[in-house]
């Protein structure tokens, strides 16, 4: 695929593009190709050729092109049919010359969420993304990959969207309290991050159970997303994370990831196993758990692991 060509008429904003600057004897197969895998194209006889929209498709040569990660995204596979990505990046784990594979499938038959939920997308609707990592300390832990699956997550749908992407503990990105993405990271041989995140639904394609709880990039943005891009971005956000965590240690991801944390200043109810307590979130730390100023005033750290509920919805750990 004549990648640089794509890029060109995308850059062009929706003008058209003279072919003169191009070579003309492959041109017209070269843009015969791009219709074939999906890209709207619109040529005229003199003016040229102008970008009308994305592949609905995946497109490996499109992410891969220029991509400039150092570890993540060295490899990329694209499939469209698949059991689960986070499986299929776990069955690379035998060679840590995958670290940094990016597995991504149009369709996930055995879709894995958190505490053995099935995550289920219609083909195409989401970007279904699993990157195998054999991490250094100081982010080994599974804690930290989860933070840096869910703030690279939200930095890229705030930048894509305009809106402003939170956490809500432990590791779910959201709009404006309806849930956009999610992260599942498994430890094996070395460690998958997971993530799902909500492209190309409208409301009217969330199962009822989730309508009014879920929500999408097309729904926000009111565009057709082009998943390529997006899957780019998202490869690029998580080097820049890894990168930062490994260079600057931990404490740099915690605080990106406490900032977005959703429900801080906000009064919760979390659940343990000693009772349910209420009171005001003043902080959120991703070694200690979340702390809460009670309401007899008592400021107390409630660690991850011992909260099973927050504000009577069932929660696991940070990494399950
Ligand atoms: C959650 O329950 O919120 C986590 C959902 C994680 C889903 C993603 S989709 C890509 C990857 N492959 C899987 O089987 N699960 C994760």
């Amino acid at each position: 695929m004549n990648v640089p060509l794509l890029h060109r008429l995308r850059s062009a904003g929706g003008e058209f593009v003279s072919l003169a600057e191009f070579e003309l004897a492959s041109i017209s197969a070269d843009l015969d190709d791009l219709e074939r895998r999906g890209f709207l194209l619109e040529r005229h006889p003199y003016r040229g050729v102008a970008y009308r929209g994305p592949s609905p498709r995946l497109c490996p040569d499109q992410i891969e092109w220029q991509l400039g990660t150092h570890r993540i995204g060295r490899r990329v596979a694209v499939w469209n049919r698949v059991g689960s990505t986070n499986d299929l990046a776990a069955s690379a784990a035998n060679s840590s010359s995958n670290d940094g594979l990016v597995v991504l499938a149009e369709e996930q038959t055995t879709g894995r969420g958190r505490r053995g939920r099935t995550w289920t997308a219609p083909p195409g609707s989401s970007l279904l993304m699993s990157v195998l990592v054999f991490p250094e300390p100081p982010i080994a832990g599974v804690t930290w990959l989860t933070a840096l699956g869910a703030v690279a997550t939200a930095r890229v749908v705030s930048e894509i969207s305009g809106y402003t992407a939170q956490i809500k503990w432990p590791n779910d990105v959201r709009v404006d309290g309806r849930k956009i993405a999610g992260i599942l990271v498994e430890r094996g041989l070395g460690t998958v991050i997971g993530i799902g995140l909500n492209v190309g639904y409208e409301e009217s394609s969330f199962p009822e159970s989730l309508r009014g709880s879920a929500t999408s990039l097309k729904i926000l943005t009111r565009h057709d997303i082009d998943r390529s891009e997006l899957a780019r971005a998202l490869i690029r956000q998580l080097d820049e994370l890894y990168l930062q965590g490994l260079r600057e240690g931990p404490a740099a991801l915690g605080q990106l990831w406490s900032d977005r944390i959703e429900p801080l200043g906000r009064s919760i109810r979390v659940t343990t196993r000693a009772g349910s307590f209420r009171g005001d979130l003043i902080q959120a730390d991703l070694d200690q758990g979340l702390r809460l100023v009670l309401t007899t005033g008592e400021s107390l750290w409630f660690p991850h692991q011992e909260i099973l509920c927050l504000d009577g919805e069932d929660m696991t750990t940070l990494g399950g």
